[in-house]
């Protein structure tokens, strides 16, 4: 941002959402732990042998499980990118990475041409949005594997003003193709003999949700009096959803959007406002996006209970573009990082949620009815009713599951909670209440339905002190992060307690002082910092993409990417560099095909994070001069957020 910033939003903490971190209770739930459990895990690092590791190996400490890959085979086969920084993108020799679509191409018939010199609300509104982050796939028709036609469902997390808007471009229009450049896109895909990807712009299923599509409101919260608005009396109907980072897609085709970072669309005062209490453990208002500005119900002030309804989950019949997006208020309200779902062995969906923040919560909904796998509409409010719950992790490699329900425990009205409603709107202070764990920023939670395990990316968290770490969070000033792996007794997702082991502690294993945990075989470019989204291909083996923020350049000196890591068997902890994205993006994210041939990737703001620190650039980002015009590197044209497709060539599964 320049010294007389054009926006509120700079690029480079615009999608940060550490500097409004609210969790007052950011002592350790687990008091003073003394780290036993851990003290001989933290000797794996780069200097300990492979015999060591191997004699390790086996024993319950590392948690063997069996492993999808081939037997006494490497888990994965392709050859390493390194590390590095540069103006484009680079992906593991033998396969190709194609451009699918870009910010501004079209999706709605009857589009726009591009023109970023000259954006419109109205044709925002039928192109790609901004800074793509969750990517799922459908395949079509539905209820088939098709590894070669399906939806493409994208998030649209936030948006960059600096590298979007030329100088001089009005406020309050800039405001109105913010709104319309969130939210999502859901696109039809094929892939055509010649083995490529494309659009199909014709597509009946195309449709843009921003933040402005009527979303309906549902479950314990809606229709609460603290939802109702001005323009909204039954409370039970919201404009738009907003900072949709990660997300999941349901066994029955529907799509869920994650509404994170929601404080910084808001402007207007805390002091004697209705809801102060609920409203600072979110950290609003920020101000930071100032929509206020253009719309009042962006301003607390006007619109006092306007924030309450948004930090919730959104749900999306992907295959009715006719249908309005619900709102799921039974999974809580935070900054939801994502919602990935697996349907438990009893039948019943499970979805994993991180609440990014810093010192914030990892969170369970366990649906009280079965999935119908016959009957696609008889799951359409299946998210309506369940059990939300928080984790509490215990220094013995156990973790609890507390329940959020009203009237149990200090859930009651003494502690000004009246109703199921009120604990689900103010979900971060009842979980304070039931002694949940504050974590090192949980992001995205992968359950792996080939081995019932799940994966939790603990990202960073610089601001914490060492006497609150605790077995899970064990450094201070962790500015690498750590990938918590969980394990279900026996594959049982909705059981009360679970064990918990760290998998990897990021970092970089060549500096001692990181206390950096990877298998000792990782090589030069197998380690990494900040594990954000996560995915499980075809043959059950994880990915890790990263987003190490402004602060890349401290964290690991590369640019962020996609790294495969082995969860079993002699290799686990090791990790191998495959993709790596322009200067200033981070890669979001990654999502396969069912046959595990074609791989999604999200490259998400290029040419913003860190890049003022970045000596060969130099300079913050602006429209006029950014430090990357990737993918198309065209004058005047500024970087565009792009959707990534990779495939190998000649055919076959990505990783090998
Ligand atoms: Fe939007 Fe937590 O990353
Ligand atoms: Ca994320
Ligand atoms: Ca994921
Ligand atoms: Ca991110």
């Amino acid at each position: 941002m320049t010294d007389t910033p054009r926006f509120d939003a700079g690029p480079e903490d615009a999608k940060d959402p550490d500097d409004t971190s609210s969790n007052p209770s950011t002592a350790p739930a687990l008091g003073d732990i003394i780290a036993t459990r851990f003290s001989r895990r933290h000797m794996i690092r780069g200097t300990l042998g492979t015999a060591a590791i191997a004699a390790m190996t086996g024993n319950s400490l590392l948690g063997v499980l069996e492993s999808p890959a081939r037997a006494g085979q490497s888990a994965f086969n392709f050859a390493e990118i390194e590390h590095g920084v540069d103006e484009t993108h680079h992906v593991s020799p033998g396969y190709d990475a194609d451009i699918l679509i870009r910010w501004g191409d079209p999706v709605l018939p009857d589009a726009p041409a591009f023109d970023p010199a000259d954006q419109t609300p109205q044709g925002q509104a039928r192109q790609f949005g901004y800074n793509n982050d969750f990517v799922g796939f459908v395949p079509l028709p539905y209820g088939s594997k098709s590894p070669n036609r399906g939806l493409l469902c994208v998030n649209h997390e936030y948006t960059s003003a600096p590298v979007m808007f030329p100088s001089g471009f009005s406020d309050t229009r800039r405001i109105q193709v913010e709104m319309a450049a969130h939210g999502g896109s859901i696109i039809e895909i094929a892939r055509g003999a010649d083995g490529r990807w494309s659009v199909d712009n014709g597509s009946s299923y195309a449709r843009r949700i921003s933040a402005s599509t009527p979303i309906r409101i549902s479950g314990p919260a809606a229709g609460h009096a603290r939802m109702k608005t001005s323009a909204d009396p039954t409370g039970t109907r919201v404009l738009g959803t907003v900072n949709n980072c990660a997300g999941g897609i349901t066994p029955w085709g529907t799509y869920l959007m994650a509404e994170e970072n929601f404080n910084h669309y808001f402007i207007g005062s805390l002091k004697g406002h209705p809801e102060h209490r609920n409203y600072k453990r979110y950290g609003l208002p920020t101000g930071r996006y100032a929509w206020g500005r253009a719309d009042r119900r962006w301003d607390i002030d006007k619109e006092p209970n306007e924030p309450s309804r948004f930090g919730w989950i959104v749900e999306v019949d992907a295959l009715n573009p006719a249908s309005a997006p619900v709102k799921r208020t039974a999974l809580g309200r935070f900054k939801h990082e994502g919602a990935e779902t697996v349907v438990n062995g009893d039948g019943r969906v499970v979805i994993y949620s991180g609440d990014d923040q810093r010192f914030d919560y990892l969170y369970r909904f366990v649906s009280r009815d079965r999935v119908d796998p016959e009957n696609r509409q008889a799951n359409m409010d299946l998210l309506d009713n369940g059990t939300l719950s928080v984790a509490r992790f215990e220094a013995d490699g156990s973790m609890t599951w507390l329940d959020l329900v009203w009237g149990q425990g200090p859930l009651t009205p003494h502690n000004g909670f009246s109703s199921q409603a009120d604990v689900l709107i103010e979900t971060r202070r009842a979980s304070d209440l039931l002694g949940a764990t504050p974590l090192d920023r949980p992001e995205d939670v992968q359950p792996n339905p080939a081995t019932g395990k799940v994966y939790l990316n603990l990202t960073n968290n610089s601001r914490r002190k060492a006497e609150n770490t605790d077995t899970v969070n064990r450094r201070e000033k962790n500015i690498w992060g750590q990938i918590v792996e969980l394990s279900p007794p026996g594959g049982d997702h909705a059981a009360a307690t679970f064990a918990w082991d760290i998998l990897v502690q990021c970092g970089n294993p060549n500096r001692p002082e990181t206390r950096a945990i990877w298998h000792p075989d990782t090589s030069a470019n197998g380690w990494f910092a900040c594990p954000d989204n996560a995915a499980v291909d075809a043959e059950g083996r994880l990915w890790i993409a990263t987003d190490q923020g402004g602060n890349w350049s401290r964290a690991s000196g590369t640019a962020d990417g996609l790294w495969a890591l082995a969860t079993s068997g002699a290799e686990r902890g090791t990790g191998r560099m495959f993709f790596r994205v322009p200067v200033g993006a981070e890669l979001c994210g990654p999502c396969f095909t069912p046959d595990g041939e074609t791989l999604f990737l999200a490259v998400q703001h290029p040419g913003t994070d860190g890049t003022k620190r970045y000596a060969a650039f130099g300079r913050r980002s602006t429209f006029e001069d950014p430090a990357t015009r990737w993918p198309d590197f065209k004058d005047g044209i500024p970087p565009r957020p792009s959707i990534v497709v990779i495939t190998k060539q000649g055919g076959g599964p990505i990783g090998g």
